[in-house]
């Protein structure tokens, strides 16, 4: 098959917050999976697991939203901010039921944030929260001042007012969030965003308004008919109106929401149904976003992905309120395949969030007590992560066909993205998603005769994945089948391989 790029054609900016992730209260991600604790006897450094957090910088993890999900509508802020042994203990209704000792708390999160180097993504509760509790977390979090909010910021230990790049006003509004119809909660929208106060204004938040659940396009038609505004002239918001992006929330269950289906243990029918599923997410795409356009043709407000990823059965003998699963090579196409479908719609996704970084759905990362394992849908990102902040090219498979066992669930046989960083080089990831065949690839490209080529592959059987016991089982290994010949780059892509090459 023949893989035509024309690096000269820049088709759009791939923003970095496309490979974000997401940490919510909810079974071990805070609590193991990132925070241990100051006293731990796990490495950390001010209780954030050092093995971790380490991990997730070498993957160059951009943005991270938290608290919640459905945890953040049941939030109150001021739970989690003062000395830890007088902070409230709650219980933690949707997840499981256990005790949240709020030790994790704002403070925490910025100085994880602070520790990873991204940005950071706060999601407001408007469910069960009022205006002038999202109001004064804004003012606790980000005013350089005094005020009765800064002034408890200052005393519980910190001077400077810390930066919210992205705010998410409510979460699943149309469920967990309240079960609000469309009109009702942009109703709320409007007047909770409006306190959402940009007092640094060099450096204004970016304000997410809760978008739909897969293929509801009657909530994106009714919240946009009601709370999109276009920008105000002297309106001193410094954004565009009412929102800067509308979210989506889209899950991968193979078998469907009711059952789901075993992380580990499917056949070829179920990979294929998996991939076809995951693949819908360019229709979801393509079809909230014409109903984006009609409110916002220049393309101003991002559709933001902040819930994404495959959510399975959870593994035996866990909590179901934990939603702990393993994660395999099929997960890690999955990824691929995504990923791939985010870059090539970059002038529309603007975020996208995986659910959930550590020990929670997609995790790249899973732990037990001082152990930590890579998983391979962390490699995944780690391969792609020169795509951020690059910029999207123009790229074309040739004789690419569909496959699958099933008519209903049919994939493309490759999936790929291209982009061209700062340092002129291009990137290039493919995903070969059949179980069986192997494919010969021959790139070529409009002007570039590629002379320095680093590539790296993840492939391993489809239901390989990484143990506590085996941790090393599936990895991304450098990829140097491949040649150079007449100006193209020649090589097999293999059977359910994830190849990402960077040439210049
Ligand atoms: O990620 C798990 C849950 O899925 C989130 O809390 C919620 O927003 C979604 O339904």
């Amino acid at each position: 098959m023949k893989l035509y790029i024309n690096e000269k054609n820049k088709k759009g900016h791939i923003n970095a917050e496309i490979y974000g992730h997401f940490s919510e209260h909810l079974g071990r991600c805070i609590y193991e999976g990132l925070y241990v604790g100051e006293d731990s006897d796990i490495p950390n450094v001010n209780g954030m697991r050092k093995d971790v957090v380490d991990a997730l910088k070498e993957m160059k993890i951009p943005v991270l939203r938290w608290p919640g999900g459905c945890f953040a509508d049941e939030y109150h802020w001021m739970d989690g901010i003062g000395p830890k042994e007088n902070r409230k203990k709650m219980i933690n209704t949707h997840w499981g039921g256990v005790v949240e000792d709020n030790s994790f708390g704002t403070h925490e999160f910025f100085e994880l944030c602070d520790q990873l180097g991204c940005k950071t993504y706060v999601n407001g509760n408007v469910g069960s929260g009022t205006v002038q509790e999202m109001s004064e977390w804004v003012e606790y979090i980000t005013f350089n001042g005094v005020s009765p909010m800064a002034d408890l910021r200052k005393k519980n230990g910190h001077e400077k007012p810390w930066k919210i790049d992205y705010f998410g006003v409510g979460n699943e509004n149309w469920g967990c969030g309240g079960n609000m119809t469309p009109e009702y909660y942009a109703n709320l929208y409007r007047r909770y965003q409006t306190y959402v106060r940009h007092y640094d204004h060099t450096a204004p938040i970016q304000k997410i308004c809760g978008g739909p659940n897969v293929a509801d396009y009657f909530w994106t038609e009714g919240v946009l008919k009601t709370c999109f505004a276009p920008p105000q002239p002297g309106d001193g918001q410094g954004t565009k109106g009412f929102m800067d992006g509308l979210s989506l929330h889209y899950y991968v269950h193979p078998e469907g929401w009711q059952i789901k289906g075993s992380a580990t243990e499917f056949d070829d029918k179920v990979w294929y149904k998996t991939m076809a599923k995951a693949a819908y997410m360019e229709e979801l795409i393509e079809r909230h976003g014409a109903i984006m356009d009609q409110y916002d043709p220049e393309k101003k407000i991002g559709l933001i992905v902040d819930e994404w990823g495959c959510w399975f059965t959870v593994e035996p003998g866990t909590n179901p309120g934990f939603l702990y699963q393993q994660n395999t090579m099929r997960d890690a196409l999955v990824a691929g395949l995504t990923l791939n479908i985010f870059n090539k719609h970059c002038d529309r996704v603007k975020m996208a969030c995986i659910a959930q970084m550590v020990n929670v759905l997609q995790a790249v990362i899973l732990t037990e007590g001082p152990k930590m394992i890579l998983t391979p849908t962390y490699y995944v990102f780690r391969m792609y992560k020169n795509h951020q902040d690059a910029e999207l090219v123009d790229s074309y498979i040739e004789g690419n066909k569909m496959i699958g066992e099933e008519a209903e669930y049919q994939v493309p046989l490759l999936s790929e993205s291209v982009s061209v960083d700062e340092d002129g080089c291009v990137n290039i990831t493919l995903s070969n998603l059949s179980v069986t065949e192997d494919v010969p690839v021959e790139i070529a490209f409009a002007e570039l005769v590629p002379v320095h080529l680093n590539a790296s592959i993840l492939q391993q059987e489809i239901h390989a994945h990484n143990t506590f016991d085996e941790p090393e089982n599936v990895k991304e290994r450098a990829f140097v089948s491949y040649e150079l010949k007449d100006g193209k780059i020649c090589f097999t892509a293999p059977a359910h391989s994830v190849i990402s090459l960077r040439v210049k």
